[in-house]
């Protein structure tokens, strides 16, 4: 039996452990990060993003959510939409997210605690938690928030059916400049196209 394993495949099984817990109380959001893990990786690679910071985008996108498992079930599994005090509950995720992966020391752990914490930042200045703008906000995060609201617009929730690809990048295109770095998402609208989580 091996006694060791490298730091990097403890972090890889310590993020599915982590998943699979968090899905055990919201499968939506387990599928739903394991998907962004793979749409965030293909935007990354068209970035140039190095090996490394491939890794890193991973991990990040892994984690970004699992700060919900600290959300109430009456506020994470609500099928309607939320009051301000139910809003302001769900937006903590992102920082428990953040405290999650501060819990862990391991390479890059503090850049990917910020990437957690700011992947709900707007590029023009308007998200949160701490209304981050443009560049400022970690690129790691840019990336999850575009490929995190894609994949929400393809799956059926409750409150909102699954939408076409067509529908979904007319609202992404609305929101280019405002929610995203328009650099990524020209780069997501080729990467889309021949990924395979591109809904029909
Ligand atoms: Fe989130």
């Amino acid at each position: 039996m091996k006694m060791f394993k490298e730091e990097e495949n403890v972090v890889c099984e310590c993020s599915k452990a982590l998943l699979l817990a968090l899905g055990q109380k919201d499968e939506h959001t387990q599928l739903h990060s394991e998907r962004v893990v793979e749409l965030s990786s293909e935007v990354g690679i068209a970035l140039k993003l190095d090996i490394n910071q491939i890794k890193t985008l991973r991990i990040s996108a892994a984690f970004h959510d699992i700060g919900k498992i600290g959300i109430p079930d009456n506020v994470l599994l609500k099928p309607s939409s939320f009051n301000d005090e139910e809003w302001e509950i769900m937006k903590s995720h992102a920082i428990n997210s953040e405290k999650i992966v501060n819990t862990l020391d391991f390479e890059n752990s503090d850049i990917i605690a910020k990437a957690v914490r700011h992947h709900h930042e707007y590029y023009n200045g308007n998200g949160y938690p701490d209304r981050l703008k443009g560049e400022s906000i970690p690129i790691y995060s840019r990336i999850i928030s575009l490929a995190d609201s894609y994949d929400a617009m393809s799956s059926p929730r409750p409150y909102h059916n699954k939408r076409l690809h067509a529908e979904i990048m007319k609202i992404l295109e609305e929101e280019n400049g405002i929610k995203h770095d328009p650099k990524i998402f020209e780069i997501f609208k080729n990467i889309i196209q021949i990924s395979k989580y591109k809904v029909n």
